[in-house]
């Protein structure tokens, strides 16, 4: 008798634990911006990867705090294992890891570090996201040497930061660009900040319209931000104000959809180029970590900085080729 009684525990177990396999992969993909191209691009990516791994990818906006809270709720109700996001506000983070804790749910962030009260990044959230200082590096590198080739005089040139300083991210950016054009020659009195709102095209250009107003003393402009919304922004309030590509040169970062509609443009635009940063590694990378964090329990790594290439209207095939896109 006992001896059956262990058989039948064994196969009541096992059972069980087909039970639990069988148990359909969700996860969550949440971003702050689900309208900018390169969420999109994210999100296409991880698509991919649900494909692949055959399991099904929720994908949820979440333009603020609340947003963000019922969602993760949403997951939990929907029985997902885990959720990979882009918080609205970075300073969320704490918030984040609890109701993660509470729901049982894997999370990873990608893009912008979550961060706890006092601003240090949250140790038990593996994240993804660009080496920020580097790229902001290559856009200065971009800049510098495109307004060489115009024989262009650094010391006469506006250098327009589009700033969103309390996205850490978004700060080491521009830190790097301004490393460069400094130590190329830009004199620390031509730079000009201009903090954005929003992280969004429609703030970036409100904030370089009041930047353009107050420095009326330059002919030329440079123009660097966070990423292409930023920088179309400039771009666009330049144009307002008659700076085109023949007085203004601007790099963005991300390469997305923003990028190639103005290389796209029969004429070349202020707009010069693009750091490319990979959207596949961010969406379809994240979204296979945390498939195999849910299904063998590999957890994955706990910080991951991917790396950019410069691309123009000149050479966006090949650098988009190279970049695995
Ligand atoms: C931030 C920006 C995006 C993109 C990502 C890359 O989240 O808002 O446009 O640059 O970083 O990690």
């Amino acid at each position: 008798m006992p001896r059956r009684g262990a058989l039948a525990l064994l196969i009541a177990l096992s059972g069980l634990a087909q039970a639990q396999s069988a148990e359909p992969v969700k996860i969550g993909f949440l971003v702050k911006q689900a309208e900018s191209p390169w969420f999109q691009d994210e999100w296409r990516h991880a698509e991919q990867a649900a494909k692949e791994k055959g399991f099904t990818l929720i994908k949820i906006g979440i333009p603020n705090g609340e947003k963000m809270m019922a969602a993760i709720d949403n997951l939990a109700a929907q029985k997902a294992q885990g959720f990979i996001i882009c918080a609205p506000d970075v300073k969320l983070g704490t918030a984040v890891e609890r109701a993660a804790r509470r729901h049982q749910l894997k999370v990873m962030s990608v893009d912008d570090q979550l961060v706890d009260g006092k601003g240090q990044p949250i140790a038990s959230i593996p994240h993804m996201g660009i080496s920020a200082y580097e790229i902001g590096k290559q856009v200065g590198q971009g800049l510098v040497d495109e307004a060489r080739a115009r024989g262009w005089k650094l010391t006469e040139l506006g250098a327009l930061r589009m700033a969103f300083d309390q996205l850490p991210t978004a700060r080491e950016r521009t830190r790097g660009a301004l490393d460069v054009l400094k130590a190329a020659g830009l004199p620390a009195v031509n730079v000009v900040d201009a903090p954005q709102a929003k992280s969004d095209t429609e703030s970036a250009f409100n904030a370089a319209n009041i930047a353009f107003t107050k420095h009326g003393q330059f002919k030329r402009w440079l123009a660097f931000g966070m990423n292409d919304d930023a920088v179309l922004g400039a771009v666009r309030a330049g144009e307002g104000r008659g700076f085109r590509q023949d007085t203004m040169l601007a790099i963005g970062i991300d390469g997305s959809q923003t990028a190639l509609n103005e290389f796209a443009k029969p004429a070349a635009t202020a707009f010069h180029g693009t750091v490319l940063i990979s959207p596949k590694r961010h969406g379809y990378e994240t979204a296979l970590n945390m498939h195999a964090w849910i299904s063998t329990a590999k957890a994955p790594a706990m910080v991951t900085l991917t790396s950019g290439m410069l691309m123009t209207r000149a050479n966006q095939a090949e650098v988009r080729a190279q970049m695995g896109l």
